[in-house]
């Protein structure tokens, strides 16, 4: 690279603007309130961590372990990789602060950035962020209808309309070894035929195949036999009783027997939200399900846990199209003239934040005029004026920028009328 080449940001991560973030907060914020109400707590791992733990956890037959892991080797010669999804952190931070003695049951929830290197298109990132939950330490089936209930809940909390909640059953390992083996034996003969990521998967993975996007493989698997013939009965027990308690509490879904996730951890319950309009290709907003198996498999004693993760860009995608994002309102702009007057605008600032007034300082020192047009854009409640003749007498003007209302203030006066500011305030935004 030579100094005049620009130095963007890399490829499949993205910046996230002021404009933007206004979006997340939103997102955050209601996400807080509803986990908060069903006593889940937040916990927030690192984002990196030992490769072998997301290559147990994951399973290497992935195509995120397989394919997609951002792995290096750091200056202590250990193999570590940014994590791709949060599940198997917070596992191993359950078993390694002996969170399961603390307390039988943890309802945990995480957001923060994953890391998967993929093919970048709309909605599909290099980085990008999770919002998930997870539980802990229970087999109960409740379990999977509360954490897919708070799903709902948040999507309906944002409006977001047009969404699907697909469900199925993968079973038991044992199950699932019954099923895989006939799935083979329907595949096999038909081979030739089928996509060639889809050919290598017939030994490694064949249930990815379920899920192939190539209509040639898709018109194939059509009549492939669904696992819910090869779940035992007390499988396709657990599976009916989450179906019932979904129907219970009014949540729609539909059962899809070829819904099989990309990670291999998942026993039971397995469950996708998938946007039908608004993301185009990648339109899987969140996905989930149980993992019984996988808390043993990284150490700890056995432990049965359910959860889901969504895809923040996604659910952004999602609302930019629907609503436009809250602006943050302002109390007061400032604009002043002079340095007697500046040197007072920044004192007067700095009070009215203090008595709690969202208030923005004009520090441009440009003319009145360029001033006052600032302030009319910046949608503040009153802009407050300072010149010269102001600066001496310690007063300050007053004017009210939706009815164009303007009175002269005591700077002292007008740090002593807090509560009659803000109610003015209040009718002031009140105006149409
Ligand atoms: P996942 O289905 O791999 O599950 O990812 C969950 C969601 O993350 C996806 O539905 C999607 O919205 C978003 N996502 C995944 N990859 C990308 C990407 N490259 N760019 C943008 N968004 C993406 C998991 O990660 C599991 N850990 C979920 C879970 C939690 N299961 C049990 N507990």
């Amino acid at each position: 690279m030579t100094a005049t080449d620009s130095l963007n940001a890399i490829k499949g991560t993205r910046d996230i603007l002021p404009e933007e973030v206004a979006y997340w907060q939103w997102i955050e914020q209601a996400a807080r309130q509803i986990f908060s109400r069903a006593a889940y707590r937040e916990i927030r791992t690192p984002i990196f961590e030992q490769t072998e733990l997301f290559a147990r956890g994951i399973g290497e037959a992935t195509d995120v372990v397989g394919k997609e892991m951002y792995t290096f080797i750091d200056k202590g010669d250990r193999s570590v990789t940014l994590r791709p999804e949060g599940t198997a952190g917070v596992v191993r931070a359950y078993i390694e602060n002996g969170l399961h003695v603390k307390g039988s049951l943890q309802r945990l929830w995480y957001l923060g950035p994953m890391f998967r290197y993929e093919n970048v298109q709309a909605g599909r990132q290099r980085q990008f962020h999770q919002l998930g939950m997870e539980v802990l330490g229970s087999a109960d089936p409740r379990a999977d209808v509360e954490v897919i209930a708070l799903a709902v809940d948040l999507l309906n909390d944002l409006g977001l309309p047009n969404l699907r909640l697909d469900l199925n059953s993968v079973g038991t390992p044992e199950d699932r070894l019954r099923y895989r083996a006939a799935l083979v034996d329907y595949l096999t003969p038909y081979q030739a035929e089928l996509d060639p990521d889809s050919q290598n998967r017939l030994s490694r993975n064949p249930m990815r195949i379920l899920d192939s996007k190539i209509a040639a493989t898709q018109k194939i698997v059509e009549a492939a036999p669904k696992i819910w013939s090869y779940l035992a009965p007390d499988s396709q027990q657990r599976f009916e009783r989450v179906q019932q308690q979904l129907t219970d509490l009014g949540i729609a879904y539909s059962l899809n027997p070829r819904l099989v996730r990309g990670l291999d951890y998942y026993t039971h319950t397995a469950f996708e939200i998938i946007a039908e309009t608004g993301l185009g290709a990648q339109n899987a907003v969140g996905g989930g399900g149980r993992y019984d198996g996988l808390v043993s498999e990284l150490g700890g004693p056995e432990t049965a846990a359910v959860g889901w993760a969504m895809g923040l860009e996604r659910l952004l995608l999602l609302l930019q199209q629907l609503k436009s994002a809250p602006a943050s309102p302002l109390d007061f702009y400032i604009v002043s003239r002079s340095p007697a007057a500046e040197a007072q605008a920044l004192r007067l600032a700095q009070a009215l934040r203090h008595a709690g007034f969202a208030t923005e300082l004009d520090l441009s020192a440009s003319a009145f005029g360029k001033q006052f047009k600032r302030a009319d854009r910046s949608g503040a409640a009153g802009c407050l004026i300072l010149g010269e003749a102001e600066a001496e007498a310690g007063t300050v003007q007053l004017k009210w920028l939706a009815s164009g209302e303007q009175e002269a203030l005591s700077q002292t006066d007008l740090l002593n009328q807090v509560e009659t500011l803000r109610q003015r305030m209040q009718r002031s935004l009140e105006l149409p």
